[in-house]
C-alpha cells in the first residue's frame, strides 16, 4: 500500500498545529508588539493598509454622497471637526498637538495634507467606520448620518470652501494650545 498521502496529511497537520502553537506562546509570553511608542513592523502596515483599500473600494461601490453641498452644510461640517478631529488633524495652521505627537500612526494635519482629491465616499467611510490599527475613531454612534456627510463635505472641498465655512476654518483655534491648556 502507498502511505505518501497519509504522511503527506500528517506533515501538513502537525505543521499547522506547531504554528498555532508559536503563535499562541508568541502572544501569551507578550512578544505581540502591545505598545504605542514603536512603529508598526512592515508586515503589520501591509496588511492593515492593503485590506482597508479593498473594504473601502468594495463598501463604497454603491454608495453616493450628497452632489452638492451649501455653504451652512460646510460651516456645520467646520464646526463638527473642530470639537470631533481637530485634536488629532489640527486646525488651519496644522500644528500638532500633544494627542497627535503620541500616536504611533501619524494622523495627517489636514492643513497641510488634505484629502480633497479622495472621494466625498472615502472620507465618509472612514468618519464612520474609523480605521483599525491606528487610532483613527469610529464616529458611527457618536455622530448622526448628516453630521459625517456635512465633515467629508468640508474636508472635500477644504482647499476652496465657501465664505462662512472658511471663516470657521481660519479662526479655529490651534489644536497644539488646546491640548496643553
Ligand atoms: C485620536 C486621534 C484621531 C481623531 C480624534 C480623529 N482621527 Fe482621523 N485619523 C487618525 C489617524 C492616526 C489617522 C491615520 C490613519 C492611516 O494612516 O491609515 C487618521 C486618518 C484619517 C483620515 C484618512 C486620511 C488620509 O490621508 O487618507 C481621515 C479622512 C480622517 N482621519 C478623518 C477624521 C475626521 C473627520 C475626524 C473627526 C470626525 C477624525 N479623523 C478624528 C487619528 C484620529
Amino acid at each position: 500500500m502507498n502511505r505518501t498521502p497519509v504522511v503527506i496529511a500528517w506533515t501538513v497537520a502537525a505543521t499547522c498545529v506547531a504554528l498555532v502553537l508559536c503563535a499562541y506562546v508568541f502572544v501569551v509570553a507578550g512578544f505581540m508588539p502591545a505598545n504605542a511608542d514603536a512603529k508598526p513592523g512592515k508586515i503589520e502596515r501591509w496588511a492593515a493598509k492593503r485590506s482597508l483599500r479593498v473594504a473601502i473600494a468594495r463598501e463604497t461601490k454603491t454608495m453616493h454622497g450628497p452632489a452638492t453641498s451649501t455653504d451652512s452644510v460646510m460651516t456645520m461640517g467646520v464646526r463638527l471637526y473642530k470639537a470631533n478631529c481637530a485634536v488629532c488633524h489640527g486646525a488651519s495652521d496644522a500644528k500638532r498637538s500633544s494627542v497627535a505627537d503620541g500616536l504611533y500612526v501619524e494622523p495627517p494635519q489636514f492643513a497641510k495634507d488634505d484629502v480633497t482629491d479622495d472621494p466625498i465616499e472615502m472620507t465618509y467611510w472612514k468618519i464612520t467606520h474609523g480605521i483599525r490599527f491606528t487610532g483613527m475613531p469610529s464616529y458611527s454612534k457618536s455622530l448622526t448620518d448628516d453630521q459625517r456627510w456635512a465633515i467629508a463635505a468640508f474636508l472635500r472641498h477644504q482647499d476652496s470652501l465657501p465664505p462662512t465655512a472658511l471663516a470657521a476654518w481660519k479662526t479655529m483655534p490651534s489644536a497644539a494650545d488646546t491640548a496643553s491648556r
